[in-house]
């Protein structure tokens, strides 16, 4: 099923764009882009990303038993790019602070949410990564979100 149709008729599908991010003991922050995200529970607060089998960084996420997501505000694609490139340079030049847990919020995102892992399931080629928000905010009120709609970056309204 992993044909070019499969991922056009998935792409039709618009999403936001997240970064989901930890720090780890001996490597340091770590963090890769993701619009596989998605709120699950209110109560309790529940949401989930998808982690790639072959991502490098999830197993360092994974053994912080945290991650904090960063949800992108329209202008940040070339911050998305970032984090999906080189995975030993995505924190250059990126004045990030930590979250009460002390995972990475980053400069100029929406919003952010910082989880403790609750339950992994694991799907196919990807682990859903199910987690509980201990905290979270709106960092921008005004902000519009960075899309992805058919393999593209995408914004509202752009025709
Ligand atoms: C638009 C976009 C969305 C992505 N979404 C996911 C995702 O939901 N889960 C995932 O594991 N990787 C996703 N990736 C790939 C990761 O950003 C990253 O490139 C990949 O995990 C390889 O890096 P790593 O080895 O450091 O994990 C996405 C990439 C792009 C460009």
């Amino acid at each position: 099923m992993h044909t070019r149709a499969y991922r056009d008729t998935l792409g039709t599908f618009a999403t936001g764009i997240a970064i989901v991010t930890a720090v780890h003991p001996t490597d340091g922050p770590v963090g890769l882009t993701a619009n596989s995200f998605s709120a699950v529970s209110l109560t309790p607060p529940l949401v989930l990303f998808c982690a790639a089998r072959t991502s490098t960084t999830w197993p360092a996420i994974r053994a912080t038993g945290r991650f904090c997501v960063n949800i992108l505000a329209e202008h940040q694609e070339e911050l998305s790019r970032q984090f999906t490139g080189r995975s030993d340079d995505r924190f250059r030049g990126i004045g990030w602070r930590p979250s009460g847990s002390g995972a990475p919020i980053l400069p100029g995102v929406a919003s952010w949410m910082d989880c403790r892992i609750e339950t992994l399931h694991e799907a196919g080629d990807h682990t859903i990564v199910i987690g509980r928000i201990d905290e979270h905010a709106v960092e921008d009120e005004q902000v519009t979100p960075l899309l992805y709609y058919r393999s593209r970056y995408a914004r509202l309204g752009a025709g």
